[in-house]
């Protein structure tokens, strides 16, 4: 270890202001050529993540599952999945990350198992009233012989939130709850047992030198079944509820359960850091974020914005002075395995139908309805703005989570053909919505070859379909290109490495409404050009930016630099 990777490994605020590359194992890199990615393939790109300069990696689930939602269908807690490696392979993988000085972060899905593990199966064979049962969420049905879902309540994936079960004697029996797929049960957390679990769980992955957690739909696990909720419009509007009075949603016993996990963080030196995934009322969200609790939680305000300078500054002003209430830093983040890829939002034009209501290109939600058609996406200016948000974004105090592929420009998938796709989301909602996947295809490593350089020349073809055009966005051709975005987040994280000081921003007069412009501790200063017209070049010395400068003295449209 360098002496920088022994003082960062001791640092017990190392998440404070850590830019987060997120990895989605089976899409990342596959290293023994079965079109699906594994641990030795995170463990071979080593070197390309030390290169980009990130400080930790959070990993997607990588544990045994039947990929019913793509890995967070756990079917073993304290496992790896045989597909993607072992045990062994994970610790390689830590002490490989680790000696170049970058933090591991794992994934932790408590609010549901998957229907494989052992829990639910024993559950389902042990019958109505056993204990078994009791760490799931089964009920009667309504009706004359219970051919009723218990209520009427939808999962997020679409169709009800509730399944029957065969009883062992082969009658149609009880119901179990789920609030995603049905091949996701969730877990009874008033049960003692639920909880000892997961703290052996936390034990164990913290224990092999794992640093922190991101915990997956962190405001489900407490539930009030039996409440009256009969407005499905807001059965999943957690965002709308301020109170805790949502049945479902960020109940305030959840906090009891992080209380908790806090003790466990807390044993270890340094302690385990966490960030919750919280989509709540934004007036609740610090709870999630507390030191008594995960310590930090995603803000996905930004990602949902529209790209423009009034609304950036009011939910970054919004959300350090909510960080600074709680002692806990903020986090920003534009892309990840759920949301259609900035790069594309930003380019999605008025005929996309993502324009009614929502500002176009916000959250990418209603093209993905409208089924993701690429036609309607300027590749260009969507590539420009996600450049000039993402230089802005690594500008500003707090953790910055990056999701592989940004670093390379990559747009989302539009075209994955019906048969290919995999997310529960389009087939419970079939011609509705098209799901995730398109977020979701592996990477391109280099421009020729099977795969793309995904897997091995030769191997199986990877698990998604990639797209012809992923040649010219493969890491291999983009490294060492002037003006490539490759180059382009090297050189800015670089920078951030030897910016970043106290958490603190000064905002600074602009010279124009569609300009935002702020000053960080140090001296140096980010100056983003939201509109389309080109203003005047702050003075100073340019230090990065996000696209070409034309060299007359001018900033032009969607682009951010940094100057000193
Ligand atoms: C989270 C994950 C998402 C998953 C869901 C259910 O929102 O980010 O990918 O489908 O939880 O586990």
């Amino acid at each position: 270890m360098t002496n920088d990777a022994e003082h960062v490994a001791s640092d017990p605020n190392w998440w404070r202001q850590a830019a987060v590359y997120q990895i989605y194992p089976r899409s990342f890199a596959d290293a023994d050529g079965n079109g699906i990615g594994d641990l030795v393939g995170v463990t071979s790109r080593v070197p390309y993540l030390a290169e980009l300069g990130i400080d930790a990696v959070w990993l997607s689930p990588f544990y045994p599952s039947a990929l019913a939602d793509g890995g967070y269908d756990v079917d073993d807690y304290r496992d790896v999945d045989p597909k993607i490696g072992t045990l062994d392979e994970f610790d390689e993988m830590v002490e490989a990350l680790h000696g170049a000085g970058i933090k591991v972060i794992v994934d932790i899905v408590p609010n549901h198992s998957s229907d494989r593990h052992e829990w639910f199966r024993a559950a389902v064979a042990a019958g109505k009233g056993s204990p078994e049962r009791e760490r799931y969420l089964f009920r009667d049905g309504r009706g004359a012989n219970g051919e009723l879902p218990p209520n009427d309540w939808t999962s997020i994936f679409g169709g009800g939130a509730w399944e029957r079960v065969t009883e062992p004697d082969g009658t149609p029996g009880q119901w179990y709850f789920h609030l995603f797929a049905k091949e996701q049960p969730d877990l009874n957390w008033e049960h003692p047992e639920v909880h000892a679990d997961f703290l052996r769980t936390l034990r164990f992955w913290s224990d092999r030198g794992v640093d922190g957690f991101r915990v997956d739909v962190a405001h489900g696990l407490k539930k009030d079944l039996d409440a009256a909720h009969d407005d499905l419009t807001t059965i999943h509007r957690a965002e709308l509820f301020s109170d805790g009075s949502h049945p479902l949603w960020d109940r305030d016993d959840v906090h009891d359960v992080y209380a908790e996990w806090r003790r466990v963080f807390d044993e270890y030196d340094p302690p385990r850091t966490a960030v919750a995934e919280a989509w709540v009322h934004a007036d609740r969200r610090a709870r999630y974020a507390s030191p008594e609790g995960l310590g930090q939680a995603f803000n996905f305000d930004l990602l949902q914005a529209g790209f423009d300078a009034d609304s950036f500054r009011e939910v970054i002003a919004k959300n350090l002075a909510e960080a600074a209430a709680t002692g806990a830093s903020s986090t920003w983040v534009f892309s990840n395995h759920d949301v259609v890829r900035h790069a594309t939002r930003y380019g999605l034009t008025e005929e996309s139908g993502a324009a009614g209501g929502t500002p176009v290109g916000a959250d990418g939600k209603a093209w993905l309805l409208a089924g993701g058609d690429p036609e309607y996406v300027d590749d260009a200016l969507g590539l420009r703005r996600a450049r000039a948000a993402t230089l802005l974004m690594l500008a500003l105090p707090g953790s910055a989570y990056l999701y592989q592929g940004e670093e390379l420009g990559l747009p989302e998938v539009g075209e994955i053909a019906d048969r290919d796709r995999q997310d529960p989301a389009f087939f419970r909602n079939t011609g509705v919505e098209i799901g995730r996947d398109g977020c979701r295809v592996p990477l391109p490593w280099t421009a020729a070859g099977t795969s793309f350089g995904f897997g091995p020349d030769g191997g199986a073809a990877p698990h998604l379909p990639q797209p012809a055009w992923f040649a010219e966005y493969a890491a291999e051709a983009e490294t060492g290109a002037p003006g490539s975005t490759l180059e382009f987040y090297r050189a800015a994280l670089r920078l951030r490495h030897e910016l970043q000081d106290a958490e603190t921003l000064d905002w600074l007069e602009a010279s124009d409404p569609a300009v935002l412009a702020f000053a960080r501790p140090g001296g140096w200063r980010s100056v983003t050009n939201f509109g389309d017209d080109a203003v005047p070049l702050p003075g100073g010395e340019v230090l990065v930016a996000s696209g070409p400068l034309p060299g007359d003295g001018t900033l032009p449209g969607a682009t951010t630099v940094w100057v000193r």
